[in-house]
């Protein structure tokens, strides 16, 4: 508990000394979407593409992390809520060290993202909507849990019991059903090129 003895401790290298080193501007790539609509696989392909052009990013992805720092949250509304705050404060550092961040999350509270997005400077925060129809997603269903879900074996689902806010008005909006995840990849990575977080040598995606 952060009490008036907990006292901020300024340190030597600035975020922005960090960042020039590394010749980005850090951002934060904040993926959301239903499960199986391709957040982890669209972040894994902008890692990629973002590795191939030199840049320093690091990925965070849901099933990951709650493998070990939030592996002791389940997935009731105040389980998630938690969730994503422990990743935003993370996020949070990660953008402190320099680097463009992807959070794959699918941090389904509109209320939730606001609160990640309020901790950032403004233009930090990139909200990435992976827009995948629920139908497309349960087609897919990768890992069978809206099998799962359907029969009754897993509450509080996405989707099925638990609610998912859409987006209002993402930065970037991306449909799966309807492009490849190359093309999904490089539209984002583009973005990040227009918008001048990094910089290539053209982002006419053909280079890219
Ligand atoms: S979030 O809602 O708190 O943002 P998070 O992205 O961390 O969710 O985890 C979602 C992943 O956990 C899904 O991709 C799926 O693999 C798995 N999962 C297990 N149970 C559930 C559930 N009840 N609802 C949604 N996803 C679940």
């Amino acid at each position: 508990m952060k009490t008036e003895n907990t006292v901020w401790h300024e340190q030597h290298i600035s975020k922005e000394q960090r960042a020039s080193l590394k010749k980005q501007q850090p951002c934060l790539l904040w993926y959301t979407g239903l499960s199986g609509s391709g957040k982890s696989t669209v972040a894994n392909a902008v890692d990629a593409l973002l590795f191939k052009l030199g840049c320093h990013s690091y990925l965070l992805d849901g099933d990951n992390v709650r493998h070990g720092l939030n592996g002791d949250l389940g997935f009731s509304d105040e389980a998630r809520i938690e969730n994503i705050r422990r990743i935003s404060e993370v996020s949070k550092l990660f953008l402190d060290a320099g680097l463009i961040v992807s959070t794959a999350f699918i941090s389904p509270f509109a209320q939730d993202r606001a609160s990640a997005r309020a901790k950032l400077e403004s233009g930090e925060f990139i909200e990435v909507y992976i827009d995948t129809p629920i139908n497309v997603c349960e087609q897919r269903d990768p890992k069978g849990l809206y099998k799962k879900a359907r029969a009754g074996e897993i509450k509080d689902f996405t989707g099925i019991d638990s609610t998912y806010d859409v987006p209002n008005n993402p930065e970037i909006h991306v449909k799966t059903a309807e492009q490849s995840i190359q093309a999904c990849a490089e539209q984002i990575v583009s973005y990040l090129a227009e918008q001048g977080f990094i910089s290539i040598e053209t982002t006419n995606s053909n280079n890219i």
